[in-house]
């Protein structure tokens, strides 16, 4: 008897010790200090040139679903390489956090537009469980006229999608191209549960612009503009010319813009904006150029998670090559001095997702997106499982 109560007693403070040391090291390890990314997990989700009616697959976005899969979205060039063209809008979906895929389907066919669809963002509306596409049709007017803005959606977490719908007709019509990246759903005042999406104009009308939802993607308002100058005409070398972006919610309900620095005004890299207001509003006086974000002028991700800032891109200033993660501990006004090459070679668009309210496991990764080649970044489209914490934990 003495024994067995002493067995017993040992077990229970091992256990108590064993709950410390585990309850420590989720403190400890997953602290800030200790992110150390890693590749963990990586595959080729399209490759280019390859069989059937596609010739390239290029502009990839990636979102978490409500229902916790990952769904992938690409053009699929039908003719050419080029940005004009007839496209299907492709996906893939995996339910299994990345491990496993389901094959290509596609959710829309343009049929044979000279001046076709392209992407995009996509936002999950977390308040009723849908999945929202927007993206353009006729966006550059190549022998076609007027640029819309289309959007379809999901209730079954990507399975399923609705017919396209005209945005237009609600924003007026403006060529707007979302993205390309994700929107988001604003979890904190002001506006809480609103939809966000930003997006760009033409080259000339260009500048940052954000559409707005109020009642979960039924009614679409324009929101904040940050325009280009000189507005609506002709531009030269170095003039200021914000492009794509990709937005994040910060933990004080502003919205923070990271943007494609069309004409290398000030720098050869990131411009950053700022919206208090919900997205109503990009005011000049919050305009920074982030110097160490140094960009070849292309398509970034960014991404917000646990109060740490993610930012990819190729790292270069003239090439698209190196693509390159990066993260900040102080909102994005500083960047870590590590930083983890993902991929040495050409590298193009990039975006990047991770599930918000999952547990233990979920806090451990994010997920990447890119357009990745040998010669030339446009050759394949890759999904990379990046662990947070080095393979660790
Ligand atoms: C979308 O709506 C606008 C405004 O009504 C219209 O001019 C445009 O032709 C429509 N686009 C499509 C593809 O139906
Ligand atoms: C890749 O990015 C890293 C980090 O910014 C930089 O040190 C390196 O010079 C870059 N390499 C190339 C080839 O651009
Ligand atoms: C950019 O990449 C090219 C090779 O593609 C390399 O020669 C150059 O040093 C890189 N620039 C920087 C700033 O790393
Ligand atoms: C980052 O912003 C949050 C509010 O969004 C604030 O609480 C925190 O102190 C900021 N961190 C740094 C290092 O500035």
């Amino acid at each position: 008897m003495v024994a067995r109560a002493s067995l017993m007693e040992i077990q229970s403070r091992l256990t108590v010790f064993f709950l410390v040391v585990i309850a420590s090291c989720i403190q400890l390890c997953t602290s800030f200090g200790q992110i150390n990314p890693l590749v963990y997990d990586e595959q080729l989700l399209w490759v280019s040139g390859g069989a059937g009616e596609v010739s390239t697959y290029r502009i990839p976005l990636l979102s978490f679903t409500p229902k916790g899969s990952l769904l992938a979205f690409a053009e699929a060039r039908k003719m050419s390489a080029s940005d004009v063209g007839a496209k299907f809008l492709a996906i893939r979906r995996s339910t299994d956090r990345g491990t496993t895929w389901s094959p290509t389907y596609f959710i829309v066919d343009d049929g044979s537009l000279v001046d076709g669809l392209n992407l995009g963002s996509v936002v999950v509306d977390e308040e009723i469980g849908s999945v929202i596409l927007i993206y353009s049709l006729c966006f550059h007017q190549y022998q076609c006229e007027p640029a819309s803005v289309m959007l379809v959606e999901s209730f079954d977490d990507g399975v399923t999608w609705s017919h396209p719908r005209n945005l237009s007709v609600q924003l007026g019509v403006k060529n707007f191209a979302p993205g390309p990246g994700f929107g988001i759903q604003k979890h904190y005042p002001p506006a809480k549960g609103r939809l966000v999406v930003c997006g760009h104009g033409t080259l000339e009308g260009n500048g940052v612009f954000c559409i707005l939802s109020d009642d979960h993607g039924r009614s679409w308002k324009n929101g904040a503009a940050l325009k280009s100058i000189p507005y609506n005409q002709p531009k030269q070398a170095l003039d200021f010319n914000p492009d794509e972006c990709q937005l994040v919610e910060m933990e004080d309900g502003s919205i923070v813009i990271n943007v494609r620095n069309q004409n290398n005004y000030h720098c050869r890299c990131r411009m950053v904006t700022r919206s208090l207001d919900g997205g109503e509003t990009l005011p000049l006086e919050h305009l920074v150029f982030d110097t160490t974000l140094i960009d070849p002028v292309v398509a970034a991700g960014m991404l917000q998670k646990e109060g740490v800032m993610y930012f990819i891109n190729p790292a270069n200033n003239s090439q698209r090559v190196n693509l390159t993660l990066r993260w900040s501990l102080t909102n994005g006004t500083s960047w870590e001095k590590n930083s983890v090459q993902i991929w040495a070679g050409p590298s193009g668009y990039s975006s990047m997702t991770s599930f918000a309210h999952g547990g233990a496991e979920d806090r451990k990764y994010i997920f990447v997106i890119y357009e990745k080649g040998h010669k030339d970044y446009d050759e394949t489209i890759s999904f990379a499982k990046i662990h947070l914490y080095g393979g660790l934990f």
